[in-house]
């Protein structure tokens, strides 16, 4: 597995997995413009075992983190914000969510000089929870009533990144 930096002509495959795997969903152009503005802080994984035949053929993407740097936080401090993560079905429990997670945290603290990272996660989202939560060591820091589309609720969560610096 190759864990790399997002190149903008991964943008269509990306979104490939995105709409695979998360109702939340985005236009071509914002993930471009994490891209263009952020260009150290979204990762890919690519399965290299899967012989790729000619360079037309689907790359083989199967996890992806979108971030990016938040323009003007409210609490002034300077901090990253997962916009989105996942991974393809078949390539799970490999490590590969957290591989992403951690090399876009280094970047936004040696790039950027973040203090912490934030992100919103489905309250329901038991799998993304324990990797937030258990794994990488994120906190809750409130519910976010109603954030999703469809009325669910989201834990507004967030890590500190002084273990880095
Ligand atoms: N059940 C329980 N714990 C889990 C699960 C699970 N299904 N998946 C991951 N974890 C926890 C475990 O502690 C795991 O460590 P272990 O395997 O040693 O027990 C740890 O997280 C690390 O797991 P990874 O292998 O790195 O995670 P994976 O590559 O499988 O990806 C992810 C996890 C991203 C949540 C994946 O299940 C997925 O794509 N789900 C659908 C999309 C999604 O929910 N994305 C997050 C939305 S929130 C946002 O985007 C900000």
């Amino acid at each position: 597995m190759d864990i790399r930096l997002l190149k903008p002509s991964d943008i269509p495959h990306v979104q490939h997995v995105n709409i695979t795997n998360l109702p939340e969903n985005y236009f071509m152009k914002y993930y471009l413009y994490h891209a263009l503005c952020w260009p150290q802080l979204s990762y890919v994984a690519v399965d290299v075992s899967r012989p790729q035949k000619t360079p037309y053929d689907y790359p083989r993407i199967v996890g992806y983190v979108l971030a990016k740097m938040e323009e003007d936080p409210p609490d002034g401090v300077q901090h990253g914000h997962i916009t989105s993560l996942s991974v393809m079905r078949t390539h799970r429990r490999l490590g590969i969510a957290e591989k992403l997670m951690r090399q876009s945290q280094q970047a936004m603290v040696e790039t950027f000089g973040a203090q912490y990272v934030s992100l919103h996660v489905r309250v329901s989202n038991n799998a993304a929870l324990r990797l937030y939560r258990d794994t990488l060591g994120f906190k809750n820091e409130k519910i976010e009533a109603k954030y999703y589309a469809d009325g669910e609720d989201a834990h507004s969560m967030k890590l500190d990144l002084g273990f880095i610096r």
